[in-house]
């Protein structure tokens, strides 16, 4: 769907669809034309470097997705089977599975309230409490597993704070990939995040700022890992003929997706302005809500404001809220069912989790496209205050 298709007072309001308004036609068209629709190409090329040097990285390799991406990433950084991963309950839960997929298990720890990322403070807490340095490697003594790596995540596009826990790796000499799914257009501290952890991975999937359809890249200022990573993301084949060195995957990105992704990276600047803009306007619409809280947006980081909504006092609000929009035909969505509280990752280790659990089902998530009009986000606003005066 796109922006022509979101015009009348009545017309369905969709949570996040695409903005396919630049080149993303002409590019598909030159791509067909060339033949390189596959995984060898000038867009594949020029898509992993645009979108390394958006996020402020040297380098990058453009895979299938972002799922694709962390498990790329976890290995090129050496997790290994059997190791344990950190990282944030309060996630899609692609970012577990990238774990599992690597043969590792999450440490699953709760979020800063403020922000909904890693807490710090948390993280080195559980180092202290539950973990110890034997040789050159950290063990979780509960498990008697290795801990391979730290895992953040910029939720929603809104930056870790990548200052402490970079800081708290270094102490325990542990590698940090950070999942920046959706962070393309954000800041930390007025910095880039491309070079803020080891590796960081991007995704293009349908419902991100800047697709590509789908896609994912691993992206970092060291080289060597993300040659890694790409070798490891095409077979792991070593020169012209049938040869490989390591057990690889068939996780290039294709040409034909890349074109796509060229053409909206194109974009990205005025994108990622939209959906701040939508960020700020839901907020200040909420400001006079008692007991109704905005997204966060933590004083030290610009978010890239991917998705937008409201948190509402309680799950019960938040659940009338998602049937009334529903009549007025405006998509609301559920946030993220954290992942301790799925049934592959229940068992795994985990801090407590008095954040996340109360968090997440109070908040609904509101159409927030980037071709979202002035109008049609009145209409959302005008919807969740009709529901709070009933409320
Ligand atoms: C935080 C996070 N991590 C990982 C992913 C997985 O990306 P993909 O769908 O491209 O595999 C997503 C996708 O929405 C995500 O939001």
């Amino acid at each position: 769907m796109n922006g022509m298709s979101l015009q009348t007072d009545n017309e369905f309001l969709p949570l996040a669809t695409p903005n396919l308004a630049g080149n993303e036609q002409r590019y598909l068209n030159e791509c067909v034309a060339s033949t390189f629709v596959s995984s060898v190409g000038e867009f594949v090329t020029r898509f992993e470097q645009e979108s390394a040097q958006a996020l402020g990285a040297l380098y990058g390799a453009a895979v299938s997705s972002g799922t694709a991406a962390l498990h790329l990433g976890l290995l090129a950084l050496g997790v290994r089977p059997g190791d344990l991963v950190i990282m944030p309950s309060f996630t899609f839960i692609a970012t577990a599975n990238a774990v599992a997929h690597a043969g590792a298990s999450p440490w699953l720890m709760d979020v800063d309230p403020l922000n909904w990322t890693l807490d710090p403070e948390l993280l080195v807490h559980e180092l202290r409490e539950h973990a110890s340095a034997q040789g050159d490697v950290v063990i979780h003594r509960p498990t008697g597993k290795r801990i391979g790596a730290i895992l953040p995540v910029h939720t929603l596009g809104s930056p870790a704070d990548m200052d402490a826990i970079n800081s708290i790796a270094r102490e325990y000499g542990l590698p940090v990939l950070a999942d920046g799914a959706a962070c393309l257009g954000a800041k930390y501290k007025g910095r880039d995040l491309g070079s803020l952890a080891d590796l960081t991975t991007l995704s293009f999937n349908g419902n991100k700022t800047v697709t590509a359809g789908g896609g994912g890249v691993v992206a970092s200022d060291d080289q060597a890992l993300v040659d890694h990573a790409r070798h490891l993301s095409t077979q792991a084949k070593t020169g012209p003929g049938y040869r490989h060195d390591h057990v690889g995957y068939n996780y290039r990105l294709t040409n034909l997706q890349a074109a796509v992704g060229c053409a909206q990276l194109e974009q990205l600047t005025g994108f990622v302005e939209r959906k701040r803009a939508i960020h700020r306007t839901y907020n200040q619409a909420w400001q006079e809500l008692e007991g109704w809280e905005p997204f966060p947006e933590p004083a030290w980081a610009k978010s890239a404001c991917w998705f937008s909504g409201v948190v509402c006092p309680d799950a019960a609000t938040a659940s009338a809220l998602r049937d009334h929009l529903a009549k007025s035909r405006i998509a609301a969505g559920e946030f993220w069912t954290p992942v301790h509280l799925q049934t592959p990752y229940m068992n795994c280790a985990q801090s407590h989790m008095g954040v996340c659990t109360p968090l997440w089902p109070r908040i609904v998530v509101l159409p927030c496209s980037t071709h979202l009009t002035g109008a049609q986000q009145q209409r959302v606003i005008n919807a969740v205050l009709d529901a709070y005066q009933v409320g």
